[in-house]
């Protein structure tokens, strides 16, 4: 294979740069031409993609966001947007993709593999929704951005003995909820994967630790429970504590990766390129166990995650 296209689709994460410059860099290194495509598959059909050198991916491993811009492009999962995409990869002679994204893009870098342009998959959302995976970039820099923003809510809601709810990112993921809660010490976390009477658990919770003195409260619900401004008016009606919501938002999506979204990018997007180099498309790059391995997309996409209570219940013991 001698020319690659590299693209980034749906919601952008902290760490895509960094897998950009790792596919890039290693794509030159071995010879190979390698083409930016911008804005995801819209650029494709659009025909917006430039040529990138190994000087082009500088100054970006450190920045949030994605260079090559990102986008939703319904077009593309119709046939004529699928074809004109075809065409532009036929017409710059791109024989080999790797896609930046989550379950979504998967799904178009599977219809192109089945179109006869390999395609590789890198796992790039801040909702850590891959189920193949055990890490998606961007998780850990948005983990670590929300406690920070949480650890401010703390300074205030103390202050003012007051009780905060705050909703946070993932769809229809608890990770980023479940483990954010654990670090800023929530007293409840809300999320989907444990199914319960939603407010009696908040409000048994808070109860439960006002008899301890408690006076201030950290609630966190994943945004696929949502319903964070009813939950803080019941609490207050219920628990007698003033209470506030917030909706943190996309603020939870931008920044500078951490080191950990920096070194897992860099060596997916080194081992997707292996893998084109080798003529094998149609795959996605995951890590498991700490190894970088690889999966068919198609299997990767029926994979199930089974619900597991362990952190959830740590939580639950320690936040009293
Ligand atoms: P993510 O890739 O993070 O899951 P989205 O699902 O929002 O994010 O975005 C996926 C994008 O992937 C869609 O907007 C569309 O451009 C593209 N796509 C291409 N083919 C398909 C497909 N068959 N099904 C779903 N999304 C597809
Ligand atoms: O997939 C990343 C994500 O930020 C989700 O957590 C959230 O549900 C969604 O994207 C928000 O999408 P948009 O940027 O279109 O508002």
């Amino acid at each position: 294979m001698n020319t690659i296209g590299v693209l980034t689709s749906g919601g952008d994460s902290p760490g895509m740069n960094a897998a950009i410059r790792a596919v890039v860099r290693t794509a030159c290194e071995n010879g190979m031409t390698v083409y930016g495509i911008n804005r995801g598959y819209q650029g494709l059909i659009d025909d917006d993609l430039c040529e990138l050198n190994i000087r082009s991916v500088s100054d970006i491993i450190h920045r949030g966001g994605t260079m090559l811009r990102s986008a939703r492009c319904p077009a593309f999962k119709e046939e004529a947007g699928m074809q004109k995409a075809i065409d532009t990869l036929k017409k710059y002679g791109i024989e080999g993709m790797v896609v930046i994204g989550g379950d979504g893009s998967f799904r178009g870098a599977r219809d192109l593999s089945l179109r006869g342009v390999p395609c590789i998959g890198i796992p790039g959302t801040i909702d850590n929704d891959i189920v193949s995976s055990d890490y998606t970039i961007g998780y850990d820099t948005c983990l670590n951005t929300i406690m920070d923003m949480v650890d401010r809510l703390r300074d205030t809601v103390e202050s003012h003995s007051r009780c905060i709810v705050v909703e946070v990112m993932g769809n229809k993921c608890g990770d980023l909820t479940l483990n954010s809660g654990i670090a800023v010490g929530a007293t409840a976390i809300v999320i989907p994967e444990i199914k319960s009477d939603i407010e009696q658990h908040v409000i048994d919770r808070i109860r439960r630790t006002q008899k301890t003195d408690k006076k201030h409260f950290i609630i966190m619900v994943a945004e696929g429970i949502g319903g964070v401004e009813e939950l803080a008016k019941k609490i207050q009606a219920e628990c007698g504590v003033e209470s506030r919501s917030i909706v943190l938002g996309h603020v939870q999506r931008g920044g500078s990766p951490s080191a950990r979204d920096r070194v897992l990018a860099s060596r997916m997007g080194y081992e997707a390129v292996q893998l084109l180099m080798k003529g094998i498309g149609n795959r996605v790059v995951v890590m498991k166990n700490d190894k970088i391995i690889d999966y068919d997309i198609i299997e990767a996409l029926t994979m199930k995650k089974p619900v597991d209570d362990t952190l959830y219940n740590i939580a639950h013991e320690i936040s009293i």
